[in-house]
């Protein structure tokens, strides 16, 4: 290969050629129809690599023929893309698949997801997010697994099997890209792509298990982040990419740089120019760029020549790209099945599986004097109130576009079908979709922007929305954010329900109907007036294709809810960042202290969620109450359902170790569990406490370090559960 073909294998472009040149903002860069003639043009010569956003079959045929039969040595193209939470079968987004607590159900709801997007030709995900998230301004965060490094890393490795399969290019699978290597949701201010300032212990304890963790489960690509990390762009942070990824982890696949991530070099301020930027990336680990249009890699052969780069990195860069084309089968099979394409989006066993995921990622927050679940037999009326309740495309949540918004069930339809011949079901949105302040990145994909109904008064549709609930048995309001609020540049400096929905939720209450809140959201919201006022509050996140069905057999109690929150909900936005594993200093205890305005406790703590059914918890038994550094004890707990109803409930296990040569955290989760429980039934859970639990970054010591302390158990299901015991770990030998 030329040194131009190399650096075009090393080339990942976007391909908007089914967009709209209309729809497009000119300012960033030529319109999708010029972009995707140049893109065009490279395939013809042979150099490129890669292609994302294509997701027509045919097309991808098109785009794939091009690629190896105009090329002098027809390397076919990998196609990516966004393949986040489903791909024509949309599941709940990833914060919400976390709060299932489910490794089991996530990994299949992936492998749905994977078998269709393979089905029309796409070799690879940029997925799982295994981003930690603790400042919930950041949009980002309903990508990922929210706060915990223990529970990111158990839903980022269940994601990457599902995607992937057994290997890399099993078949009906995709090679997954976990992302962004790192800190990219420690954005200061959770101002999305601003610099991370992450310290030693915390990016070793907090940031990076997830990563370690899916790479060990053998993801085949990773992505680079676009923040700068502690100064250095992650993008071009050879410690990062060479020295603990490929280096401490063995990491044996390719790296892929975020969206225009290398070009972005020069705009950090740290690159002088795309030729030192292109070099800067390559040598440190970027063996793909991913970019719009105007790749910085073009200028490797300059960067060659001018020696700022070598060609054994390109060589080394060139061979990872094409052993993971070898792996996924691409020169064998460069081309897709159209038909079968069409046989296996059309699968109804995937919308099950859909639905069944969002009934298990709920998350009951409040249920006081069990008005839930609600007994359809003796309703006769119900008002279901909030513009989200009707709307389809805003059930799916972000990063969704190859869904289908004639079978997504929305809230009104789920519930209209589960009530039909027993109760007069009617709705009122009482308030009109907000729209974001600016534009969303996402808009150019067409039907981004809620629909502003012509004519609608606000004042008269939120008294209409009162009445309606007034004269009915039941309202359900749905709240929270338009999907378009949240994802990637879609940050807020506040947590408030947008628009006018709390006056909303306000008037129907007063009614004096009972009143059960459903919350659409991918982050946490101001609920502190709903938390006192609202008897029922279930966590419905944005559910996905399917979200309508299973909202109903949980409000109508054919399932109960067992998820539970992956995050710590704040009181308000003010209490930003607050996570369940700080450590402790002065005077903890006294209110007052920490804020004189405000509880410092959250509204909602990490891991809480209720069922209908009440759950026993047994003392906790060790089997060692003393071992050494290197050995492992097991402690049980039996968990029995004493309440009436069938229902999980997700088991947690939360250790604090007392002293030692660091301020530890007053509690941090090392295992969990999800069972499902008959009425009376008893179930023994044992969890493993050794080396791995007990290990942690020393930030003094630069290294892992196994402390000689008293440490303190608790099993429970949520983590203010108050059962505990404690063991002894002594000084290693
Ligand atoms: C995002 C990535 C995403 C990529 C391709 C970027 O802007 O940060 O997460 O995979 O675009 O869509």
């Amino acid at each position: 290969m030329t040194t131009a073909e190399k650096a075009g294998q090393l080339t990942q472009y976007f391909y908007f050629g089914g967009i709209d040149d209309a729809a497009a903002d000119p300012r960033h860069g030529p319109l999708p129809s010029e972009q995707a003639a140049r893109v065009e043009e490279a395939a013809r010569r042979g150099e490129l690599g890669s292609l994302l956003f294509v997701t027509d079959p045919a097309e991808i045929n098109r785009l794939q023929r091009l690629t190896v039969e105009g090329s002098r040595h027809g390397v076919p193209a990998l196609f990516g893309f966004d393949v986040i939470h489903g791909f024509r079968t949309i599941f709940p987004v990833p914060i919400a698949m976390a709060a299932s607590w489910d490794p089991e159900l996530i990994e299949r709801a992936q492998s749905v997801a994977a078998r269709e997007a393979r089905a029309v030709g796409i070799h690879w995900t940029f997925a799982p997010m295994v981003d930690i998230a603790r400042d919930p301004r950041w949009g980002r965060i309903v990508e990922g697994a929210g706060e915990d490094p223990y529970l990111g890393a158990a839903v980022g490795v269940a994601q990457v099997r599902g995607f992937q399969g057994a290997r890399v290019g099993a078949p009906d699978h995709l090679i997954a890209g976990p992302k962004h290597l790192a800190g990219y949701g420690a954005a200061v201010g959770g101002r999305d792509y601003d610099e991370a300032h992450i310290s030693d212990s915390e990016l070793w304890n907090v940031y990076l298990p997830p990563f370690h963790a899916v790479v060990e489960a053998g993801a085949g690509n990773v992505m680079s982040a676009y923040m700068d990390l502690n100064g250095i762009p992650a993008t071009s942070n050879r410690w990062l990419l060479d020295e603990v990824l490929r280096g401490t982890w063995a990491f044996a696949g390719f790296v892929v740089s975020d969206a225009n991530a290398v070009k972005d070099l020069e705009t950090h301020g740290f690159s002088e120019n795309q030729r030192e930027a292109s070099a800067s990336a390559v040598n440190a680990g970027v063996d793909m760029e991913m970019a719009m249009v105007d790749p910085a890699f073009a200028h490797l052969p300059e960067a060659l020549e001018c020696g700022e780069t070598t060609e054994a990195t390109l060589d080394v860069s060139v061979r990872r790209v094409l052993e993971a084309k070898l792996r996924m089968g691409v020169f064998d099979a460069p081309f897709v099945d159209e038909d079968r394409a069409r046989d296996v989006l059309a699968d109804p066993a995937h919308r099950e599986a859909a639905r069944v995921a969002a009934e298990r990622s709920a998350v009951l927050l409040n249920n006081q004097g069990d008005l839930l679940p609600l007994d359809a037999a003796h309703l006769r009326s119900v008002a279901v109130v909030g513009a989200l309740a009707a709307s389809r495309r805003d059930t799916l949540g972000p990063w969704s576009f190859h869904y289908d918004l004639d079978e997504t069930v929305s809230v009104l339809d789920g519930v209209q079908q589960h009530l039909e011949g027993i109760a007069d079901v009617r709705y009122a949105p009482g308030v009109r979709p907000t729209q974001r302040t600016f534009p969303s990145i996402f808009d150019q994909f067409g039907d981004n922007i809620p629909e502003d109904p012509p004519g609608f008064d606000d004042d008269r549709e939120l008294a209409r929305a009162a009445e309606l609930a007034g004269e009915a048995d039941v309202a359900i309001v749905v709240v929270g954010e338009w999907q378009s609020m949240i994802g990637e540049a879609a940050s807020r400096t506040s947590l408030d329900l947008p628009g006018r929905q709390l006056e909303l939720l306000q008037a129907v209450v007063a009614t004096g109907t009972s009143v059960v809140l459903l919350v659409m959201n991918g982050r946490p919201l101001d609920l502190r007036w709903a938390s006192e006022h609202v008897p029922a509050i279930l966590d419905i996140w944005y559910p996905g294709t399917q979200g309508g069905t299973a909202v109903a057999n949980l409000l109508f109690g054919d399932v109960s809810p067992g998820g539970k929150l992956p995050f710590t909900w704040p009181r308000t936005v003010g209490h930003v960042p607050m996570v369940h594993s700080h450590t402790r200093s002065h005077d903890p205890e006294r209110q007052g202290e920490r804020y004189w305005d405000e509880p410092s406790t959250p509204l909602y703590s990490f891991g809480h969620g209720l069922s209908y059914t009440r759950l026993k918890y047994s003392d906790i038994t060790l089997d060692h109450q003393v071992i050494a550094p290197s050995e492992t004890l097991t402690a049980s707990v039996q968990v029995t359902n004493v309440g009436e109803r069938q229902a999980d409930e997700v088991v947690q296990l939360y250790l604090h170790q007392r002293h030692g040569s660091a301020s530890r955290p007053v509690q941090e989760l090392k295992g969990f569990r999800r069972i499902t429980l008959r009425p009376g039934e008893a179930q023994t859970l044992r969890f493993a406490i050794g080396p791995d639990e007990l290990r942690y970054w020393n930030a003094a010591a630069r290294d892992w370090v196994v402390d000689a302390s008293t440490f303190d158990v608790w099993v429970g299901g949520a983590s203010a559960t108050r059962s505990t015991t404690q063991f002894r770990v002594t000084e290693a030998d």
